[in-house]
Parts: C-alpha cells; structure tokens; sequence
C-alpha cells in the first residue's frame, strides 16, 4: 500500500490553478513516462514535477485533466490512471486503479489512462481552450483530439478555438513554495547537511571520490530520501576546477581540497549542497586564503537577499568581493570597476551565484519582470528558495601565483526567502575553516 497523503494541499494547488482559467476551459497535463536503461531493466522512476504538484500522485500512466467552472457547472479534476492488475502487481508492485485514486488523492472523477483518448474528445467539446504544455510530447495527442471534436461539427459541437501555455502559471504558482513544501525542502536540506558531515569525517589522504560518494548516498538513503536530486560532483584536488565534474573514480591525496556538490531528493524535492574541505582536515595557507574569500562572498550574497530585493543582488555582491579578492591575493591586476564591468572575474568565476530551487533542483519560475518592458531582475518574495554556491576556479596561467593553482573552490548553501529576511536551509553543514577542521579532525 501506498503512504496516506494530504490530498487537501493537491486540492488547493487545482483550485488555485483552475481560478485563473477562464470558464469552462480544459487544462491538461500528463505524467513523467518510464524510460528503458536496456532490454526490461528501467531508469529508476521520477514523476513529472508539474503533476506532482498538482496531484501528490506518484504512480507513471497517469494524466490530469482539469474543467474549469462555467455558470452552474462546478469545476472537475479528473485523473487518469493505470487498472489494477493483479498480474503486473505481482511483478512491479501496487498500483492503485481510478477508483482507489479517486478515492485517496481527492479527485472528482477517475478513469483508465487508456480511455483518454475517448474521453478527451468528449471534454473538449464546446470548451472554450485548453490549456496545456504548449509545444511538448502533447502536441501529437492535442491534435488528434482536436480532430476528433471537429468531426462532431455537424451536431453543433464545437472545438476549442484557444491553445494555451498551462505552464507559465504553474511556474509562478511553484516559484513560491507552501509551509508543506518549505517543510519537505528544510528536511531535505538536513538529510544532505549530515550526509556532508559523513563524508568530511570519512575523508583522509588517498581516499577515492567514490569513496565519499558512497558516504553521501548511504546517509540520504537511510534517512528516506528517494535519490540523489542530481548526480554528485565527488572532486579531489585539480578536478574540483571541472565545474560538471562526473566521473568520480579518482584518489585523493595528502594535501587535496575535495569539492563535494550534493543533495538528496525527499518527497519530490531537491537540496544542493556544496562544500569544500581539506582531504587532510587541516587547510594549507593558500588554500585557506581562498576559501575564506569565498566565504566572505557568500556571506555578503546572503546580505542581498531578504523581500523586495532584486534576485539579481546576490551575484552583484559576491562578484564584488570575488573580484576584490582577486586583485588582493595577485590572481588579478587592474581595477575594481573595470574587472566587473569586463567581467574579467569570469577567468576564475565562470558561473552565476544561483537559481531557484524546489521540485527541480534547477526549478521553474522568471528571474527577471518580463511584465516590464526592460524586464528587470525580479523582486525577491517570502517562500522563493534560492541556493547561493560562490566559488574560485584557479586553472594555470601566467601571471597567477602558482600557489593556487588547481584549486577548486564552491560553497552552496539553500536559503529560503522569509517575511523578515531568509533563512539558511543548509545551515547544518559545517563551513567556516575552524568547524570544518575540528570535525575533520575529531577522532
Ligand atoms: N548541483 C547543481 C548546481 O549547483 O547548480
Ligand atoms: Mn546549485
Ligand atoms: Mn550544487
């Protein structure tokens, strides 16, 4: 049997979607479908996001469609889901059938995925539009729909007139997560601080990545979480300057940094976490010089972000003390305004300062106002999530002092936007040189 879920969240999420549609519009969305690894082996499965947070339903073959109210006629959510089947349940497991579905998750209506193609051409006749994911895997689908309404015309009936975008709406919707989704995100968050602590404490000279990827994934597990929300980026030493390192397979040795990028996925939602830590538990002279560097960088990203300030803040300020910081330790020669105006940083800070985080861990929503014409940087809002992960990339080159040299450094932290300021979702992650080396260097 499946966990009990809170059927009431997914029911206010349809009914604040439904509120924008107009009336007696149909919205359509379908589930994540399973994908073969080789002959009857599957990826392990993930739901799609968007029907997820609109039906907490986990199951693949399933679709949501969703009748706006019109006049007398009270809105309907209705899923489409797979039969039971006692054969395929003794194989892969239980599977709840529409009417066990209907039942648990709150649904007005539900029926067997394979009616949907019969079924549709019934809801969509008369309705105004539709709405739905514009451009993707539906298209195909949409248009036989259509036909099959159209070839009503002659009773009267008549075919939606308006196609729709549904996503934008969900996206906004998303972008500001729920006391229910805060929630789930702040355990996330803990799952994969402590899996961080696991590994820093199983580090020691020689040690492989892999090694220490095995500590991440053993801690997310035990605590529940479904997966890793992305691979793990396990990198010692010079790999640690490889901003999507993957391979993982590499020994650490006496004197490495060792970059970690990793979060677990709970309940549909992501943490990213990144840390970096001497493999050795003590942090040489230069190696502390930029860590604290960037440090100092997040710390005055996080400055930048409470409500009514732009998103954009964050990555001004920690490019401010980055490039500052460069021009301090000789990585950089030059002026402060001239090294950001030319982003002459980018040679040692390639990449933003972070995004929204939620269901994906690059999740869905607008960084800027695109209601306004020049579309600036959007205002930041209680319940938006955002990581902030600075970081220093030092690749040989001439001119830079070779201490540095191949040291990767990034430190990733998730912070919710709160009434008042933000809170730091990560903040169980150890992180200042002084608590980094007294764990590592605790017996
Ligand atoms: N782990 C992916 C990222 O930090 O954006
Ligand atoms: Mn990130
Ligand atoms: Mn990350």
């Amino acid at each position: 049997m499946a966990a009990a879920v809170d059927a009431g969240i997914y029911a206010g999420r349809r009914a604040r979607l439904l509120a924008q549609l107009p009336p007696g519009a149909v919205a359509v969305l379908q589930t994540a479908p399973e994908v073969t690894r080789n002959a009857d082996s599957e990826y392990l499965y993930r739901h799609d996001s968007y029907f997820y947070y609109l039906t907490g339903f986990t199951e693949p073959e399933a679709a949501l469609v969703l009748v706006a109210a019109d006049g007398d006629a009270p809105a309907r959510a209705i899923l489409f889901c797979r039969e039971k089947n006692i054969e395929r349940e003794i194989w892969e497991g239980y599977r709840h059938g529409p009417e066990a579905a209907r039942a648990a998750f709150g649904f007005d209506e539900a029926h067997a995925i394979g009616t949907l193609d019969e079924r549709m051409a019934a809801l969509l006749s008369d309705a105004p539009a539709l709405y739905y994911a514009l451009g993707g895997t539906l298209d195909v689908r949409v248009a036989g729909w259509l036909s099959a309404v159209r070839a009503k015309a002659r009773t009267g009936v008549t075919a939606p007139s308006v196609a729709a975008d549904v996503l934008p709406l969900l996206d906004e919707m998303r972008l500001i997560k729920d006391a229910h989704e805060q929630a789930i995100m702040q355990r996330a968050a803990d799952i994969s601080a402590q899996a961080h602590i696991r590994a820093m404490r199983a580090a020691r000279a020689g040690v492989h990545e892999y090694e220490l990827e095995a500590e991440l994934l053993y801690e997310f597990r035990r605590n529940g979480a479904q997966a890793p929300a992305y691979n793990a980026i396990v990198a010692a030493g010079a790999n640690a300057c490889v901003l999507h390192y993957s391979a993982n397979n590499a020994p650490s040795r006496d004197g490495d940094l060792v970059l970690i990028d990793a979060g677990c996925e709970l309940d549909g939602y992501a943490a990213d976490i990144t840390r970096t830590f001497p493999v050795n538990g003590t942090f040489s002279a230069p190696q502390k010089r930029l860590y604290e560097l960037v440090l100092a960088a997040q710390e005055a990203a996080f400055k930048a972000i409470a409500p009514g300030l732009p998103y954009a803040g964050a990555h001004e300020a920690a490019v401010r003390v980055l490039a500052q910081g460069m021009l301090d330790l000789g990585l950089l020669k030059g002026e402060l305004e001239d090294i950001i105006a030319a982003k002459r940083y980018t040679q040692f800070y390639m990449h933003g300062t972070g995004h929204w985080l939620g269901m994906d861990v690059h999740d869905v929503g607008q960084y800027r106002d695109v209601t306004q014409a020049d579309k600036p940087s959007r205002a930041l809002q209680p319940g938006m999530v955002v990581t902030v992960e600075p970081g220093i990339y030092v690749r040989p080159a001439e001119g830079v002092p070779e201490e540095y040299w191949h040291i990767g450094i990034r430190i990733e932290d998730d912070v919710l936007v709160t009434a008042d300021g933000h809170t730091v979702l990560s903040a169980a992650a150890p992180k200042t040189v002084a608590d980094i080396e007294q764990l590592m260097q605790q017996p």
